[in-house]
């Protein structure tokens, strides 16, 4: 495969972009090289790098900062006038990384068995561990501490459905791995199999499950992945196929980004045709994206009971393909970096604001309340917490050679675990704490009263 099949067509970019020739390959390189670490339902991140211009950094707006006091639960506040977490009061956008030596992850990559290798980072060699250390501190509010047993108890009877990419499955393991070491042995089971795969926590009878579907909606590349992003194909209003595996669940998280991400215009087929695929037309990537992404909402517009199931968003995932976004010019990707950015509002050129875009504009016409994640902003920070080098490369470990040659093998796109997906989890339960408190469902009554 020639790095340019991978890179997409840059032909008509070239006489407008800036960057030389070396970056050009320097990606295209990187993506190759990404693509040979797929296993079964691993992402292939043909993408990666965009040519568009960098989005406009700009500040993060503090919020108002609240004098009320509300419910302060059993952690300490003392000497801390922010509030907790209330997801109508709390922007988790704005905040920062506060390092804590003391704060150590509940779990490691020896202790859960669950973690896939792509993500074991320091069961692969990672010494540097300083970045399991650092904790989101969202300006406005406290987020609680991911509990356990608190969290296997909102799961009780429960099924819970992680849907999309290799970037959510991170989630999904995270999440997995954040409650097994409080389950005894026995009273829990993990099944893998091709699409779907169903860890169980028995005594609580409840499963935290994830599903397969990178783009969401239907593709030729979903279950055997097609390397060559030319030759994918997406069926953009089928989701069917995919969704009747997500009925019936009570809690689905679902994401999709990354995939789309491709640079190329996006094979796209729609309604039925006499000559099957062959009636795709090639949509540029938004079009397609948008397209897709309102499929994925009319569905569950007509299939989810909002009284039965409740649906979150994961928001982009963001890459560190380009050290220059934050300011290394020398760095390659996100390589040897031990220290998140520090610059608020920072924001590179692997998250693309019009997607994002799309995603609230789609949701907030939805029927079906879905509760968006947005974890974008305060992953962008976090250079330092992806596999890197301490990663695999078609199942197999990176050998010693190939660690010492970053700029094809680091792997700037997936997250070390423990680390930064454990944060989405984090916020992930505050929400589902907080929502099923009756308490607070008047209390909101309450407010939109005031309001009014
Ligand atoms: C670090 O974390 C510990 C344990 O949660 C906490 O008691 C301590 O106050 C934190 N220190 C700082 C500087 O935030
Ligand atoms: C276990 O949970 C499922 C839903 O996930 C439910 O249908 C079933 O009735 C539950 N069984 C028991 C014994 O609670
Ligand atoms: C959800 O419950 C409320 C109150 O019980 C009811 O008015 C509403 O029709 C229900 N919605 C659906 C989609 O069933
Ligand atoms: C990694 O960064 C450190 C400084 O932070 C530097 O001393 C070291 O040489 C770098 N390693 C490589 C392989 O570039
Ligand atoms: C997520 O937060 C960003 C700010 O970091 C904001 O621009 C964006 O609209 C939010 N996304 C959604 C889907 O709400």
């Amino acid at each position: 495969m020639s790095i340019f099949f991978a890179m997409g067509t840059p032909k008509p970019y070239r006489a407008r972009i800036s960057l030389s020739i070396i970056t050009i390959i320097i990606c295209g390189l990187a993506v190759v090289a990404l693509l040979y670490t797929e296993r079964i339902s691993s992402l292939s991140s043909s993408s990666i790098f965009s040519f568009k211009t960098c989005s406009r950094r700009h500040a993060a707006k503090k919020s108002v900062k609240h004098n009320r006091n509300l419910r302060t639960g059993a952690l300490d506040y003392a000497a801390d006038d922010r509030f907790v977490f209330d997801p109508e009061e709390c922007s988790l956008v704005n905040g920062k990384w506060v390092f804590n030596e003391t704060i150590k992850p509940s779990y490691s990559d020896r202790s859960c068995p669950y973690l896939e290798m792509q993500v074991s980072c320091v069961k692969n060699g990672r010494l540097d561990l300083s970045y399991q250390h650092w904790e989101w501190q969202p300006d406005d509010c406290i987020l609680p501490r991911f509990d356990p047993k608190k969290a296997l108890q909102k799961l009780q009877g429960k099924r819970m459905m992680f849907v999309g990419d290799s970037l959510q499955r991170g989630q999904w393991e995270s999440f997995v791995c954040l409650v097994e070491s409080v389950i005894p042995e026995g009273q829990k089971s993990m099944k893998q199999g091709g699409e779907h795969h169903v860890f169980k926590a028995k005594e609580y009878n409840a499963t935290i499950e994830f599903y397969w579907a990178p783009f969401l909606v239907e593709s030729n590349t979903d279950l055997h992945i097609i390397a060559d992003p030319k030759k994918r194909i997406l069926k953009v209003d089928s989701v069917a196929k995919h969704a009747k595996h997500w009925m019936g669940v009570d809690i689905l998280v679902f994401n999709t980004y990354v995939w789309w991400t491709s640079g190329l215009k996006i094979k796209s087929l729609w309604g039925s045709f006499p000559n099957g695929e062959e009636g795709y037309q090639e949509l540029d990537a938004p079009v397609s994206f948008t397209i897709g992404l309102k499929t994925w909402a009319n569905w569950v517009d007509s299939n989810i009971d909002p009284n039965k199931t409740r649906v979150f968003f994961t928001t982009m995932s963001p890459t560190h393909q380009r050290s220059a976004d934050w300011g290394n010019e020398k760095g390659i990707k996100c390589f040897n970096e031990t220290k998140p950015v520090t610059k608020r509002g920072h924001w590179g050129t692997g998250s693309d604001k019009g997607m994002m875009s799309t995603v609230a504009s789609v949701v907030s016409r939805m029927k079906v309340p879905v509760t968006v994640l947005n974890i974008t902003q305060l992953s962008e920070y976090r250079i330092d917490a992806h596999s890197s080098i301490y990663t695999e490369s078609g199942g197999r470990l990176l050998t010693d050679e190939e660690k010492e040659d970053p700029l094809h093998y680091a792997d700037c796109i997936h997250w070390c675990l423990p680390g930064v997906p454990d944060t989405w989890n984090r916020i992930l339960y505050a929400h589902l704490s907080y929502e099923k408190e009756p308490t607070n469902i008047n209390q909101r009554k309450e407010k939109e009263k005031l309001r009014d």
